[in-house]
């Protein structure tokens, strides 16, 4: 008996302890710094230890200089609504002397952030800005003895350069001052979640830098961490980098034009590689005061365009291997997509380990549909059109699908990773696509009934269970087919419309008739963005 109660009361006393100790591991993580984790083949954002996915928009350049400026601007970006705001923060306003620093619109921003419930990716306008080295501080634009800058053609331009080590460490040091004091100010709140590190950065106006020390470095030898790098990473290279360096010989040693040709690629590698090196031990720096996720984007280089002409050296997705090479402070290489080939440029960055970040791109109805396609088939942990701010109409395509993209957030996040989401944007031209999830074959088309058809269409779809789906979007249907043991036909049992809250589904109309062409397509009618959750069936 005595036994007994000792060992109840040892139990009790484990499980006092267990409980504490998960109540402290749950309050760790809960503190802990937004910061990626992958799961399955995604890679996701956690804040305060949940899944989060970004439903963004980038404000214009020089908004966030003025806080009188944004006050009305944070509650219409929440009503869209919004999650997260892509706000720039410009150097030459945060050290606007060398070695002072002010961070009064730091803390402006993030509190009016807060008051609108909305997250904050701080975008760090320093040295480079779209290529140029506009936002960096005038006393630094002054000094070009002590800040050099690239030289074009015997000329110097105003574009920094990257072999300026007295600029790399004056950019770091503010950079750093900046992190430190947002983890004083917002280390327990996490309303910062994110920072892109400088902003569409390389050489505008000629394929490399022409200084004298950016000569000199073009005629040593290629750095062996770079080489090296190559050959342990050959097989999973940019394919286009790969062939390149194989065409050349694979060499290990030599000058950049014996490694990689004499001809503008070569050029295009030398920035990549000093670019990378320059912004990876910005990002370290400010990584060391505080550990948010870094990212850096891109001017996409028009197809068959010579570096020069897109800012050189940025990374393009055939040098992205080159800038890994140069550092491993940047977690994501990101693409700003304003090109139609949107699904080619969300292939070209979302490999080799590199999740997809959109921090740019084309909004309206491009947009709208684009947010479920990278969302939906890409994992992307963001997706953000540019230039919310001055959209006239802000409750528009876009408010529509994150309302309903964020209905679906925990659902998708649940499922990322595992091949249980797709996405698609259908048109005339590319009006169907085919997906196998969850034992079927899901032929996905342009909607169409009683003869006519949607000229576009859009959504995502989720396999949630045995024999379901939920979908979302406009403009398709889908025909299952079985891709599994079992009755050789597949037929729609019911499809209901309705709305998740958090995921919790509450039905509305039972659609069997028209709606779903008597049981012969789950369709979206192309009028509205709608969500429906699917149950298949088999017979033979
Ligand atoms: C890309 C830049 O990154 C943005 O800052 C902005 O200037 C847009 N282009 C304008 O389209």
């Amino acid at each position: 008996m005595c036994c007994c109660i000792e060992f109840n009361e040892m139990r009790a006393r484990y499980l006092h302890l267990g409980l504490l100790l998960l109540c402290l591991s749950v309050s760790a993580q809960t503190d802990s710094a937004p910061h990626l984790e992958r799961r399955g083949t995604a890679v996701q954002l956690m804040v305060n230890g949940k899944p989060f996915l970004i439903l963004g928009a980038e404000i214009h350049n020089s908004s966030s200089s003025s806080l009188d400026y944004m006050k009305p601007i944070w509650p219409r970006l929440a009503a869209i609504p919004l999650n997260t705001v892509l706000t720039p923060l410009s150097w030459e306003l945060i050290e606007p002397e060398e070695g002072k620093y002010d961070f009064a619109l730091v803390d402006g921003l993030i509190q009016q952030a807060r008051e609108s419930n909305l997250h904050v990716v701080f975008l760090w306008l320093a040295s480079w800005k779209n290529g140029m080295s506009s936002y960096a501080p005038l006393w630094l634009k002054r000094d070009t003895r002590r800040f050099p800058r690239v030289e074009e053609n015997g000329n110097e331009v105003e574009i920094l350069s990257t072999l300026g080590r007295a600029t790399m460490d004056a950019d770091s040091r503010a950079f750093a001052a900046t992190l430190r004091h947002i983890r004083e100010l917002d280390g327990q709140n996490h309303t910062v979640l994110m920072m892109q590190v400088e902003n569409e950065v390389g050489v505008l106006g000629n394929t490399r830098d022409h200084s004298a020390a950016a000569d000199k470095a073009f005629a040593s030898a290629v750095p062996p961490e770079l080489t090296s790098h190559l050959r342990k990473h050959h097989d999973t290279l940019y394919p286009d980098l790969r062939e390149l360096w194989d065409s050349n010989g694979a060499k290990t040693s030599g000058t950049w034009t014996e490694v990689f040709g004499n001809t503008p690629r070569a050029d295009e590698i030398f920035m990549a590689w000093n670019y990378g090196r320059y912004v990876n031990h910005v990002a370290a720096s400010g990584k060391a005061e505080y550990s948010l996720p870094m990212y850096v984007n891109t001017w996409l280089a028009g197809e068959d365009a010579t570096p020069g002409v897109y800012p050189s050296g940025g990374p393009q997705p055939r040098v992205i291997d080159v800038w890994k090479a140069a550092g491993s402070a940047i977690d994501i290489y990101s693409p700003d997509i304003y090109a139609p080939n949107f699904a080619e440029w969300c292939d070209r960055y979302h490999r080799a380990g590199n999740p997809l970040f959109i921090p740019e791109a084309a909004g309206g109805a491009t947009g709208e549909a684009n947010a479920f396609y990278a969302l939906g088939e890409h994992d992307a942990i963001c997706f953000s059109p540019f230039g919310i701010d001055s959209w006239n109409d802000q409750k528009n395509d876009l408010g529509n699908s994150y309302e309903v993209l964020a209905q679906l957030t925990p659902l998708i996040l649940q499922h990322q990773g595992a091949d249980e989401t797709t996405g698609f944007v259908l048109d005339k031209s590319h009006p169907s696509v085919s997906r196998v999830m969850n034992g079927y074959l899901l032929f996905i088309s342009l909607d169409e009934i009683f003869g006519s058809s949607a000229d576009k269409g859009f959504g995502l779809i989720v396999a949630t269970g045995p024999n379901e789906f939920v979908g979302a979007g406009r403009g398709f249907r889908v025909k299952f087919e079985p891709r599994s043991a079992g009755p050789a036909h597949a037929g729609i049992g019911y499809v209901e419309e309705g709305k998740f809250a958090s995921t919790v589904w509450t039905p509305g109309r039972r659609l069997n008739g028209d709606e779903n062409d008597q049981g012969q397509y789950w369709r979206f009618a192309p009028q509205t963005t709608s969500i429906e959750k699917v149950v298949v069936y088999r017979f033979e």
